[in-house]
């Protein structure tokens, strides 16, 4: 599917089995040490690079094909994820190389109900007026949990799958779908951004992709607007790489390299979040005037079962309801370390009430929680305060 000048560059390193994930994400990426070099050489910026005679000879020929900065971030992931990824502008950027691709004319996509909503925007409505409908592309969603996405699988190109979900956090058994759907001759997307590939392993699970919106966890700043999609087949990330370099939906070299700088803390970060969100969650399941609460490392959740089995730990979102709106307002408005906004994943404590947005099915009163890096101390005693102007 390559024109002249869209080779692919760069084809990351396979993991190195003998390092745990807190070595992995400190090394993966870089550069052997050159004396006078720095460890992670800063961003390339070049829209056209030199290129005399034939553009084979190049590495690199023009901006929007390949990028070194792109290269080393998806090299370091593809070190964490186990097959060839693809860096994009945004997690949506990367759910819709994916869905725009793996669905053929006359086929059936099948999704989650309670999938992200914009990925479900895109594929319920978008698409379907504007690609789908024309293209004979059927779109079927069904719960998370429960029997339906199987059940619809006769006929589909693509099962859809996230798992975590956002925000309710459901989980379902990826690895019995994936084999059910490979049976029906689908093949199989995993949304992981609540997870990221230090908790949950896609394709080890026996997906053909993993898609994550770097925006969050990965990154974990609030500073970038990222995303990738891992491939478990080498032509898959071919077909994406082709969609990719022609509709032009490409990273920044600083946005990428900002993303790999921040991949060295990522297992530092989760392991502080997983273990602050457990008793944030304990504390919370334990609250009188709190209900509904949502963790999938909380022994007794419904998610808890299948994540023991397919995650290595649990993730720093978590989900509760309080009575209403109002009560909401304010428990944000007695916190004094809760940021209320809409993104997960950061480095401080944020929070919003999700009903504001109405495009989730959850009552008024639903808050999604995502767990910084403060001190669980404060962070504990900071909810105790802020639940007691409820
Ligand atoms: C589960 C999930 N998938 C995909 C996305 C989209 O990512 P982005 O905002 O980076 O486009 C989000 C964003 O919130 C998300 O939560």
């Amino acid at each position: 599917m390559s024109t002249p000048g869209e080779r692919p560059h760069g084809v990351p390193a396979a993991s190195d089995s003998r390092w745990h994930d807190g070595t992995r994400v400190v090394r993966a990426g870089l550069p052997d040490a050159t004396p006078g070099a720095p460890y992670l050489p800063g961003p390339v910026f070049a829209a056209p690079y030199h290129v005399s005679g034939d553009p084979a000879d190049s590495p690199y020929t023009y901006g929007r094909f390949h990028n070194p900065s792109w290269n080393a971030y998806e090299r370091a992931l593809e070190a964490l994820e186990g097959g060839p990824c693809l860096l994009f502008p945004s997690g949506m950027a990367a759910t819709a190389a994916v869905l725009a691709t793996m669905v053929p004319p006359g086929r059936k996509l099948v999704m989650p109900a309670e999938s992200y909503y914009t990925t479900r925007v895109i594929a319920t409505q978008a698409f379907p007026g504007a690609w789908f409908a024309a293209q004979g592309i059927e779109v079927v969603t069904a719960p998370t949990v429960g029997d339906g996405l199987r059940a619809a699988l006769d006929g589909a190109a693509l099962l859809w799958l996230e798992s975590p979900t956002n925000p309710s956090l459901d989980v379902c058994d990826i690895a019995a779908l994936a084999r059910a759907a490979h049976d029906a001759g689908a093949l199989v997307a995993v949304d992981n951004t609540t997870a990221t590939p230090l908790l949950q392993q896609p394709l080890a699970l026996g997906a053909d992709f993993a898609v994550v919106s770097d925006t969050k966890a990965m990154t974990g700043h609030a500073d970038l607007v990222l995303g990738h999609v891992a491939c478990r087949d080498a032509a898959h990330a071919e077909t994406i790489r082709t969609w990719r370099t022609r509709m032009g939906v490409i990273a920044g070299p600083m946005e990428a390299w900002l993303a790999h700088r921040s991949l060295a803390t990522l297992d530092v970060r989760l392991s502080r979040q997983c273990d602050t969100a457990i008793a944030i969650a304990t504390m919370l399941a334990a609250h009188p005037k709190v209900h509904g609460v949502r963790y999938p490392g909380l022994p007794g959740d419904p998610s808890y079962a299948i994540a023991s089995t397919q995650m290595k730990r649990f993730g720093g979102v978590i989900s509760f309801v309080l009575p209403d709106a109002a009560a909401v307002a304010r428990f944000f408005a007695a916190s004094e370390l809760i940021y209320e906004a809409t993104s997960f994943g950061g480095v401080h404590t944020s929070a919003e009430r999700r009903a504001r947005w109405g495009g989730d099915a959850v009552p008024e009163g639903f808050v999604r929680l995502s767990i910084g890096l403060e001190d669980v101390r404060d962070l504990l005693n900071d909810f105790e305060r802020a639940l007691g102007a409820v």
